[in-house]
């Protein structure tokens, strides 16, 4: 198997408080990562330095070979987030929201109809693509959050923080898909048994 994130001895401090203490492990491309704990283990802390949002204090954080310090904006292009709070913009239609992701990405033009008819049928929300975001329900605007995601160049790698059971059963069983088009490796960060709680 192919290791598409590599986390090695990564410590993160906040002045003198240590939020995360060498921590070292390693997703293969294709599989399906998990990364639990309770409250204040660290797993936002060490997402967010994957995702490029933190700085690292220690250690050797790569995502696809590239170095999540030095090289972010290959990083960037290469993961799609689907965030604890929604950033969706409300105002906007379902379509109008992965058209703007798809032009911040740089997705081809001649390939945006496709990726987001991809990613809309995956999470079923195809028949509500002119409906405005602000219109949905919040599981919908979940389901839209992880289209988005799909939308990014590489199609690989999504970093889902904190989702709801349902929304996670949905998830889940959308997921294989997902795989089957475009494999790539997920990291979750949730809690199993705290429903309401935040991660
Ligand atoms: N900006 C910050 N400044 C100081 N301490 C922080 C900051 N962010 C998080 N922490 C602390 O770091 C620890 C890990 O937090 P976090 O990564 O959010 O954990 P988790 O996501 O697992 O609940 C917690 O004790 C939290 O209070
Ligand atoms: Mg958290």
């Amino acid at each position: 198997m192919n290791p598409i994130i590599q986390v090695e001895h990564f410590s993160k401090r906040y002045g003198d408080f240590t939020a995360v203490e060498d921590i070292s492990f390693t997703v293969d491309e294709g599989s399906i990562f998990a990364f639990l704990g309770p409250n204040g283990a660290g797993k936002s802390t060490t997402i967010n330095t994957l995702c490029t949002i933190l700085d690292k204090t220690e250690g050797t954080l790569t995502i696809n070979g590239h170095d999540v310090s030095r090289e972010r904006g290959l990083v960037r292009k290469d993961i799609g987030i689907v965030f604890q709070d929604s950033t969706l913009d409300a105002q906007m239609t379902v379509e109008e929201n992965l058209k703007y992701h798809c032009a911040f990405y740089k997705v081809p033009k001649n390939e945006v109809r496709e990726r987001i008819a991809f990613a809309l049928d995956l999470v079923e929300l195809a028949q509500w693509r002119r409906a405005a975001v602000g219109s949905l329900s919040g599981g919908m605007k979940r389901r839209l959050s992880l289209a988005r995601a799909l939308l990014v160049p590489s199609g690989g790698r999504r970093l889902p923080e904190g989702w709801s059971m349902t929304q996670r059963c949905c998830f889940w069983t959308n997921l294989p898909p997902v795989w089957t088009r475009r494999p790539g490796p997920m990291c979750g960060n949730t809690f199993s048994g705290s429903r309401s709680r935040r991660t």
